[in-house]
């Protein structure tokens, strides 16, 4: 939890995240008020202005989408060559890296982890825990956000539990 002058707070329930989830269907059953994750952040400036930083926790819920773990949308940066730093707080979950050309990598986040993510690569959480997954995250204030390129084609690795069991699939 941040707390200071100037944090904001950023909800997404199940229902925004329309085209995330392998089984749209799914998504579209769930009950109109089912969080999926927030973003509490600090932006000290105009979000464009080059040299700041933007400061962030990310707390994504436990559960699935059919059997699709809760997940962010993902996104490249819009300044395509931005990095970004994210840090395990509480719960366990998965950081997939994606490049231009659908290369993935995936990390395990736990409280601790630290993880850069450099530029044009694409970013998303995956909660695979029973609990809610916390993760801190700076970024530059001219970073900006693509997600359009992810909602046409998607990340190339969906994340699904079955019976209890964590189960990382390539979908090309
Ligand atoms: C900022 C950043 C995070 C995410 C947050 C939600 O560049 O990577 O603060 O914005 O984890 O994910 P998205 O933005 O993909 O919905
Ligand atoms: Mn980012």
């Amino acid at each position: 939890m941040l707390r200071g002058e100037g944090c904001i707070v950023e909800t997404r329930r199940v229902t925004d995240l329309k085209g995330v989830f392998a089984d749209d269907a799914a998504r579209a059953r769930c009950p109109a008020d089912r969080i999926a994750y927030s973003v509490q952040m600090h932006r000290a400036t105009a979000d464009g202005t080059t040299g700041g930083l933007f400061f962030g926790v990310t707390r994504i819920e436990p559960g699935t989408v059919g059997d699709e773990c809760f997940m962010t949308r993902g996104h490249f940066h819009a300044n395509a060559d931005r990095g970004e730093y994210y840090w395990g707080i509480e719960g366990v979950g998965l950081l997939v890296l994606m490049t231009r050309d659908r290369q993935s990598s995936v990390q395990r986040v736990e409280p601790g982890s630290l993880h850069y993510i450099p530029g044009h690569t694409a970013h998303r959480l995956i909660n695979t825990g029973e609990q809610a997954l916390a993760v801190g995250a700076c970024w530059p204030s001219d970073a900006g956000h693509d997600y359009d390129s992810i909602a046409s084609a998607g990340f190339s690795v969906r994340v699904y539990r079955r019976n209890g069991e964590i189960s990382i699939e390539r979908v090309g």
